[in-house]
């Protein structure tokens, strides 16, 4: 019987932590379309796999909402266009894209999509 309920409380446990750090779809979808648009020389996005994109990595959610509230690409070394999809990330506070290389007038287009994100 003891057995029986702390498998249940287990699950439960594992249903309610899933159901918290679910990603949100149209967010899954933004950054889904930022992944195909650019380009990955070093597979740093090679977990960016599935449905919950609060897993990925580099993404961060908020606990509380679900939304992206991080993006940490520091490092990546991404290149290409980025996909205006992005603005998508509505809850986003910070974006982190040192070392990636985005081409002409791209920075700019972030500032402008972001103007209350703090870019690095
Ligand atoms: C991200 O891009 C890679 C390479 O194109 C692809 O294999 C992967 O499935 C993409 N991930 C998502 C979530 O779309
Ligand atoms: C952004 O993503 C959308 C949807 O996947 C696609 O139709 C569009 O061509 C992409 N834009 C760029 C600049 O890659
Ligand atoms: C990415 O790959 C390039 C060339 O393959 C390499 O010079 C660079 O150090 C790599 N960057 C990272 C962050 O791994
Ligand atoms: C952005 O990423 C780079 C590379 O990982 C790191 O050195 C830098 O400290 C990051 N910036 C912030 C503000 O976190």
């Amino acid at each position: 019987m003891n057995a029986l309920l702390t498998a249940l409380s287990l699950c439960c446990l594992l249903v309610s932590t899933r159901e918290i750090s679910a990603c949100i779809a149209t967010e899954r979808d933004a950054l889904a379309a930022f992944n195909a648009s650019i380009s990955d020389p070093n597979r740093s996005l090679r977990s960016w796999q599935g449905e919950d994109c609060c897993n990925w990595g580099g993404v961060s959610c908020s606990k509380k909402t679900g939304h992206v509230v991080k993006l940490d690409l520091g490092g990546y070394s991404l290149k290409g266009e980025v996909n205006l999809s992005l603005a998508d990330l509505t809850r986003l506070v910070h974006l982190n894209m040192s070392h990636s290389d985005f081409g002409g007038g791209a920075h700019s287009r972030i500032h402008m999509l972001f103007q209350d994100v703090e870019i690095s």
